[in-house]
C-alpha cells in the first residue's frame, strides 16, 4: 500500500513536472516487433519489443528519441540518460528504479539489455510521456510472447508470426514477397510436414531438429514419404524461420549491417576479413544451381560457408546454421527478377547479426 501511494505521488511529481516544461507528448505507441509507433510516426526500433513476466519493454533509445529527447549511454554506471527539455531521467540497466528530476520511480520490472539495446518497460514510457499505448498492431504482427521456435518445435509444426511486418526490408525485399514467402510457401511447409508426420506417432516427440539432425539414421522401416517429408517440409519450417529471425529492417542511413564482438572476431580468423567472407557467401548463393540456400555453419567447432539444394538443413549433416540465404526465386523474383546476384548482395544490409550472433553463442 505504501508503494502504491508512493507511486501515486511520483506520478503526481512527473506530471508536474512535466506539466512545468511545458512537455506536450500527443502520443501513441504502438509495439509490434521491430515496427512501433511513436506520436503518429512508425520507427524502426534496431530490436524487437519483448514481453518479460507480462511486462512489455521497448528499446529506449528509439522510443524516446522519437519523443525528441536527448539519450546517450553512460558506460561506466550503465545507466541510460534521457533528457527532454528540463527532465533529465537516469535509468540504470538491471534496476527497478530509475531516477526522474532527481526523483525515484520504481518500474514495472528492471531495464535490461537485448542485443546491444537496452529497454524499457512501455508503462514507464506511458508515465514519464502520458503516452497511450494500444496494440492494434501493425499490419496484424503483434508484440511477440509464449512463441516456440521451429526448432524446438515438436509435430504439429506451427507457422509463427514474423519478428516484423512484412514491409520492413524495403526496399531490398519487397513487401508482397514477403507476405507470399510467409504466409503460403513457408506455410506450405508447416502444413505439408504436419500431413506427412500424421500418420507416424513415433516421430510425433522429436523436434524438427531431432528430426534433421537424425536424417541420416531415421529407422529403415519409414516409408519414402516420410523421409520425403522431413527432408523437404520439416527442414523447408527450420529453414524458413532461422531466415526470418537472422533478418531485420535495415539502418536509416541505409549502412552496411556488420557483425561485431566475438562473432566478427571469428570470422576475421577464419576467412581473413569480413569482406573475404562476405564474397565467399555471395559466390555460394549466387553458385547453387536451381533452388536451395547459402549458410555460415559451425561445423564442429569451426565456422563454414556452404550452400544446400532445395530444403536440405545442415542440420542433417551435423552443422549447427547461423546464418541462411534463400535463393529460391520465391524469395526474390518480384523485385529482382533473374538478377539473384542483386538480391544476394543486397543481404548485408538486412542481416540481423545480433541474431546471428546470439546463436553462434549457443553453437560453438
Ligand atoms: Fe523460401
Amino acid at each position: 500500500m505504501k508503494r502504491f501511494r508512493n507511486h501515486i505521488t511520483l506520478v503526481a511529481t512527473i506530471a508536474l513536472l512535466l506539466a512545468m516544461v511545458q512537455v506536450t507528448f500527443a502520443t501513441t505507441v504502438d509495439a509490434g516487433g521491430n515496427r512501433i509507433m511513436v506520436n503518429d510516426e512508425l520507427i524502426n526500433a534496431p530490436t524487437a519489443s519483448v514481453n518479460v513476466d507480462g511486462v512489455v519493454l521497448v528499446p529506449m533509445r528509439a522510443v524516446f528519441e522519437a519523443l525528441g529527447a536527448t539519450v546517450t549511454w553512460q558506460k561506466e554506471t550503465k545507466t541510460v540518460m534521457i533528457e527532454k527539455d528540463n527532465l533529465t531521467v537516469m535509468a540504470p540497466i538491471g534496476e527497478r528504479i530509475i531516477n526522474v528530476g532527481g526523483t525515484p520511480l520504481e518500474m514495472e520490472t528492471p531495464a535490461i539489455i537485448v542485443g546491444n539495446q537496452a529497454m524499457i518497460p512501455i508503462n514507464t514510457v506511458v508515465e514519464l510521456f502520458g503516452a497511450k499505448i494500444t496494440f492494434p498492431v501493425v499490419q496484424g504482427i503483434s508484440v511477440r510472447e509464449d512463441i516456440t521456435p521451429a526448432e524446438e518445435q515438436t509435430y504439429p509444426f506451427n507457422l509463427n508470426p514474423l519478428p516484423y511486418t512484412y514491409d520492413s526490408l524495403e526496399p531490398y525485399i519487397d513487401e508482397m514477397t514477403m507476405n507470399i514467402h510467409h504466409t503460403r510457401h513457408h506455410n506450405a511447409y508447416v502444413n505439408s510436414a504436419n500431413s506427412g508426420l500424421a500418420e507416424f506417432p513415433q516421430l510425433h516427440d522429436l523436434t524438427s531438429v531431432e528430426l534433421l539432425a537424425g536424417f541420416n539414421d531415421l529407422p529403415t522401416d519409414l516409408p519414402a514419404s516420410v523421409i520425403n517429408t522431413i527432408r523437404n517440409h520439416v527442414g523447408g519450417h527450420t529453414n524458413h524461420e532461422l531466415f526470418w529471425e537472422v533478418m531485420s529492417p535495415a539502418l536509416a542511413d541505409n549502412e552496411m549491417r556488420m557483425p561485431a564482438g566475438e562473432l566478427a572476431a571469428r570470422i576475421d580468423e577464419t576467412f581473413g576479413n569480413f569482406e573475404e567472407f562476405r564474397n565467399e557467401f555471395e559466390e555460394a548463393a549466387k553458385s547453387r544451381f536451381g533452388s536451395g540456400w547459402a549458410w555460415l555453419v559451425v561445423d564442429n567447432g569451426d565456422l563454414k560457408v556452404i550452400s544446400t539444394a532445395n530444403q536440405d538443413s545442415p542440420y542433417m549433416e551435423g552443422q549447427i546454421p547461423l546464418l541462411g540465404l534463400d535463393v529460391w526465386e520465391h524469395a526474390y523474383y518480384l523485385t529482382y527478377q533473374n538478377m539473384r546476384g542483386d538480391y544476394v548482395s543486397n543481404f548485408w544490409f538486412i542481416v540481423n547479426w545480433d541474431e546471428v550472433a546470439r546463436r553462434y553463442s549457443e553453437a560453438k
